[in-house]
């Protein structure tokens, strides 16, 4: 990528409060197409919140999100999925009683009600369709590993398993920018990982830019190209997945030990307290 090619996302001096108590405080980063990119930081420090400013389920009170050079903020959660724009959530959203099937195709962009009309207006279009939405349904389940299971509900999936089917299901919608919440969150190291590969061919086979929320630094510095540390509601730090390791404001800061950064330094993979 040029230095000077457009960012696939940027956030100009966001803010949101709730209640009068600020959850994103004049936040601005920008994330580069086709990278990934890992927004960190503590518990608490607006990360979840910026997901929910940037994907349209809130509003921001300040401050606008630009996504493939057009202004998104303000606009609605199906909206922004509309122009590219695929979230996953910090715990799993899956029909358990629908089959693996049936929930990628709720993840289709084209919407039931749309569906069943064009079903009764234009039959054999529709069912054209419908067919190729199931072979993409189908490749993307085999990519995931997830074939065998198809037919099966998706309630009798393992923890990790269904985290692989709501990143699978994202694809469906043909994002050009995917934000993953968690992604390894609940799931033993060893599927974590796994998880974190698949994150990694999909950027590569499908040309998408993804911005992931991480509580694992190794995990980050292992398959991050870049870092966005927030505290507080705003950013802290942003740069090289090297940060973790050598910033000291972020040391203090992500860990929430202040100076207490010999242990927190402890911590952190690699980090050498001074
Ligand atoms: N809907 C809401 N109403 C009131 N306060 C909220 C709401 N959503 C978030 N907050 C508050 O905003 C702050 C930021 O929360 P957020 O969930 O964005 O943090 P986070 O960085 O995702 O944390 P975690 O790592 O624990 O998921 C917290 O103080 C939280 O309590
Ligand atoms: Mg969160």
């Amino acid at each position: 990528m040029s230095p000077r090619a457009e960012p696939a996302l940027a956030v100009h001096d966001v803010s949101k409060a709730f209640r009068g108590v600020a959850a994103v405080n004049g936040a601005s980063f920008s994330v580069a197409p086709r990278s990934i990119t890992a927004l960190i930081g503590p518990n608490g420090a607006g990360k979840t919140t910026m997901f929910d400013l940037i994907s349209g389920f809130l509003r921001p009170d300040a401050g606008n999100i630009v996504h493939d050079g057009q202004v998104i903020s303000g606009r609605r959660l199906e909206q922004t999925a509309g122009l590219g724009l695929v979230r996953t959530f910090q715990l799993t959203r899956t029909f358990l009683a629908l089959t693996v099937l049936d929930n990628m195709l709720v993840g289709s962009p084209r919407h039931p009600g749309e569906r069943l009309a064009s079903l009764l207006l234009r039959p054999r279009r529709a069912w054209r369709t419908e067919r190729l939405e199931r072979e993409r349904a189908e490749q993307l389940l085999d990519a995931f590993a997830l074939a065998d299971q198809a037919r099966a509900l998706a309630g009798t999936l393992s923890g990790g398993q269904r985290k692989l089917l709501e990143l699978a299901r994202a694809l469906m919608a043909r994002p050009r920018t995917l934000l993953l919440d968690e992604p390894m969150a609940g799931v033993n190291p060893t599927m974590g990982i796994r998880l974190l590969e698949h994150v990694r061919r999909v950027r590569d086979d499908h040309g998408v830019t993804v911005l992931f929320i991480e509580h694992d630094l190794e995990a980050v510095i292992r398959y991050s190209e870049h870092v966005i540390v927030m505290a507080g509601g705003a950013v802290i730090a942003d740069g090289t997945p090297e940060l973790i390791r050598r910033d000291r404001r972020v040391l203090d800061a992500y860990l929430g030990l202040g100076k207490a950064a010999p242990t927190a330094a402890a911590q952190v993979p690699g980090a050498r307290p001074e």
